[in-house]
């Protein structure tokens, strides 16, 4: 008798909820098409890092010594790292948490905020895992109004209801590259309820121009429902060694300490973090080559026609004549790899990542006439 395991409880929900689909890995396209040379802009990485600095002390770390090597466990919750980061966002190291990407943090905040159930709320058009962590923990996703060009602050505040727990908002959004000004952020930070946890997804903060960006981590002293959360895989180019990092109230790091699991950063991506957190010359560095990357984007898409969302990121969100899973296919055969967004609600959009000069001329040589050809 086969019996199925959907019959355990959990399992049938579980089944029910949309699996994360990555970006297509470089090798797997090679094994796929037999391509040798394949563009990957899929993924949102910086092309440029990371630094010989960052090399050299991982480097250190798997040569070994008497007090680090491969062989020994991680320092359990990154107190060296959290250190760092603290000096550098001017807090105690006790309002910082690290996660294996900050997308675990994504799913610690889940787990225990819906430990009894409730439900998050999260505009249309954002980051998969923020319904997925949800989900997967027990939580409902309300949907609030969204657009590829525009955030509803006002809808996602109506859309609060007593069984709210969590709100998430991606500041800038992934995939549509929007964010908000600060009298909007101020706005949804002072007014949502405090019984609420408000995360706010700054993976690609650093991309903005700091005179201009309005982090929320400046309202921290304020609102201890606040998580702010930054990623070491995007502007600090360690996507691979996963580990990202959460900024919120003592109080509120003492509930994510009790569901994340001991040693969940490794060692080596603690080091690295550690050298890269203090490289203020190295994101400035990745900043302005991403911004020189949008602007030549953006001259470049005029003379196809295309239409964009937002300009924030190191991405840019393109509207496409033809079905987005089609022009990505055929983007694939020329070599080039992006994200279609259909998953997203977003049917005719493609999402393609800043890279090098060289890697977006490989993209525009391969779109160019497909955009041109109505796709
Ligand atoms: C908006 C946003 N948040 C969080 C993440 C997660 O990054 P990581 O888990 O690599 O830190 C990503 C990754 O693409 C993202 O786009």
């Amino acid at each position: 008798m086969t019996a199925s395991l959907s019959a355990i409880p959990g399992f049938e929900h579980l089944s029910r909820i949309p699996l994360y689909v990555p970006g297509k890995p470089i090798q797997e396209v090679q094994r796929e098409l037999g391509l040798s040379r394949i563009v990957k802009l899929a993924s949102n990485e910086n092309p440029w890092g990371p630094t010989e600095a960052v090399k050299a002390r991982v480097a250190a770390v798997i040569a070994g010594s008497e007090t680090e090597g491969l062989g020994l466990y991680p320092v359990s919750d990154g107190f060296y790292l959290r250190q760092r980061i603290a000096e550098r966002k001017g807090l105690s190291a006790d309002r910082v948490v690290l996660g294996n990407g900050s997308s675990e943090i994504l799913e610690m905040v889940a787990k225990a905020a819906f430990l009894e159930g409730g439900d998050a709320v999260i505009p249309k058009h954002s980051f998969a895992i923020y319904g997925i962590a949800t989900q997967t923990a027990g939580g409902r996703v309300i949907e609030s109004r969204a657009s590829a060009t525009e955030i509803d602050v006002d809808d996602l505040l109506r859309a609060v209801t007593p069984e709210t727990r969590l709100v998430y908002l991606g500041h800038p959004n992934n995939p549509t590259g929007i964010r908000l000004e600060k009298d909007a952020i101020e706005r949804l930070v002072r007014t949502l309820r405090e019984d609420i946890v408000l995360v706010m997804d700054q993976a690609y903060a650093e991309y903005e121009d700091p005179a201009e960006y309005p982090d929320t981590a400046a309202y921290l002293d304020e609102r201890p429902n606040l998580l702010v959360l930054h990623t070491f895989s995007k502007i600090h180019a360690l996507a691979a060694l996963r580990i990202g990092y959460g900024l919120g109230s003592k109080e509120l790091m003492g509930f994510l300490d009790r569901v994340r699991s001991p040693f969940n950063t490794n060692h080596l991506a603690q080091v690295a973090a550690e050298v890269a957190v203090q490289d203020l010359a190295f994101e400035a560095f990745s900043r302005a080559r991403n911004t020189e990357a949008r602007t030549a984007f953006v001259a470049e898409a005029a003379k196809h026609r295309c239409q964009f969302s937002g300009t924030s990121g190191n991405f840019i969100l393109l509207e496409t004549a033809c079905p987005a899973a089609d022009l990505f296919k055929q983007l694939l055969q020329r070599g080039v790899i992006v994200r279609p967004m259909q998953g997203y609600g977003l049917p005719n959009h493609i999402r393609v990542t800043f890279g090098k000069p060289e890697e977006m001329m490989a993209f525009w040589s391969a779109a160019g006439p497909l955009l041109d050809g109505g796709c």
